[in-house]
């Protein structure tokens, strides 16, 4: 057997990286109702929402409204998705302490998100993330495509070592390797994972994993067995990208936090609590949700 973690941190990313793929507006207060129960079931950092143009994620305009009415005596770490300076200025006028930068492993693919080369947006962030570390806040760095990108295929493990190093030595102090469209194998994780962690402490690589292929569970084990213990999920399996079409939801919090239970590793989250989170917005989405223990608590429930 591996020497496997006593226990893990989970990312909630639902919030965020679910809700700005949903086709429907959810109203602002069911947003809160959905943050507020997951941090209820004990998931310790929550993604809540984001700072990017209104345009670009129409679905996440009302990030200030949502950030405004946030618990802010709550005992957890609220984050904010940031691409920018004026990102970065909304994120601290909404009271946000902790942020994200998000860039690539591929040109193509920020190309399309934000509108910069992978270089451009190192460039800006390096400014934004200084800034935030002026004003007292932490910064995440994302590595988004850091398998396969939707646009240019296969992704040289080398340009996800010199990105990740590049976030970290501007000051991120987490770093999500994130498999955007879902594509990864366990020989991917332990490929990718074992050259990033040559340069950067294991325990601050985050896995940011979407169950596209199905592969997702068998993925965190494999980042398991290396020592990773950051996961990011999204409730119910949530998610996508509105810039990789096609791409599925993240892996569910609520599939992590069985195996992790199952396995005798601590996550604090309390799974009959995520489960009745999970509820409030698939009732607002008027839909099932991928999880698969989100689908075997509803049917127990009748
Ligand atoms: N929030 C609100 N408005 C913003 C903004 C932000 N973070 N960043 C820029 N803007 C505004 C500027 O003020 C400017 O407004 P004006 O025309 O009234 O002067 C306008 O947007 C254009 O600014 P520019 O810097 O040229 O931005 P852009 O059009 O090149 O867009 C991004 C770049 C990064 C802002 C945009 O592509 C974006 O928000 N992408 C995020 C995509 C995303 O969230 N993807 C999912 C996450 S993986
Ligand atoms: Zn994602």
């Amino acid at each position: 057997m591996a020497n496997l973690p006593d226990a893990v941190h989970i990312i909630e990313v639902g919030p965020r990286d679910g809700l700005q793929n949903e086709p429907e507006q959810i109203p602002t207060e069911t947003k809160l109702a959905f943050i507020h129960a997951l941090q209820a079931a004990g998931l310790p950092t929550i993604e809540a929402t984001s700072f990017v143009h209104p345009k670009a994620i129409p679905q996440l305009a009302d990030s200030g409204d949502v950030a405004a009415q946030l618990d802010q005596h709550a005992n957890c770490t609220w984050m904010a998705l940031v691409p920018n300076e004026k990102g970065l200025q909304r994120a601290i006028d909404a009271g946000f302490k902790r942020i994200a930068v998000f860039t690539a492993a591929s040109d193509a693919f920020t190309e399309k998100n934000i509108r910069m080369s992978v270089a451009q947006s190192l460039e800006t962030f390096a400014s934004v993330v200084e800034q935030a570390r002026t004003a007292n806040m932490s910064v995440r760095g994302y590595v988004s495509t850091a398998f396969v990108c939707p646009y240019a295929g296969e992704i040289e493990t080398s340009k996800v070592v010199d990105v990740s190093q590049s976030l970290w030595s501007m000051g991120c102090d987490e770093i999500a390797i994130s498999d955007t469209i879902g594509a990864a194998a366990p020989t991917d994780i332990q490929r990718v994972i074992g050259a990033v962690a040559e340069q950067l402490p294991m325990d601050h690589i985050a896995l940011h994993l979407h169950d596209t292929y199905g592969t997702a569970l068998a993925n965190v084990y494999a980042g398991l067995e290396m020592g990773v213990t950051r996961f990011d999920a999204a409730a119910g399996g949530l998610g996508g990208c509105p810039y990789a079409l096609g791409a599925s939801g993240n892996v569910a919090t609520e599939d992590l936090v069985y195996l992790f239970d199952r396995m005798g590793i601590k996550t604090g989250v309390d799974l009959d609590k995520l489960f009745a989170a999970s509820n409030l917005i698939a009732t607002a989405l008027k839909r099932d949700l991928p999880s698969k223990q989100w689908q075997r608590l509803r049917a127990a429930c009748g």
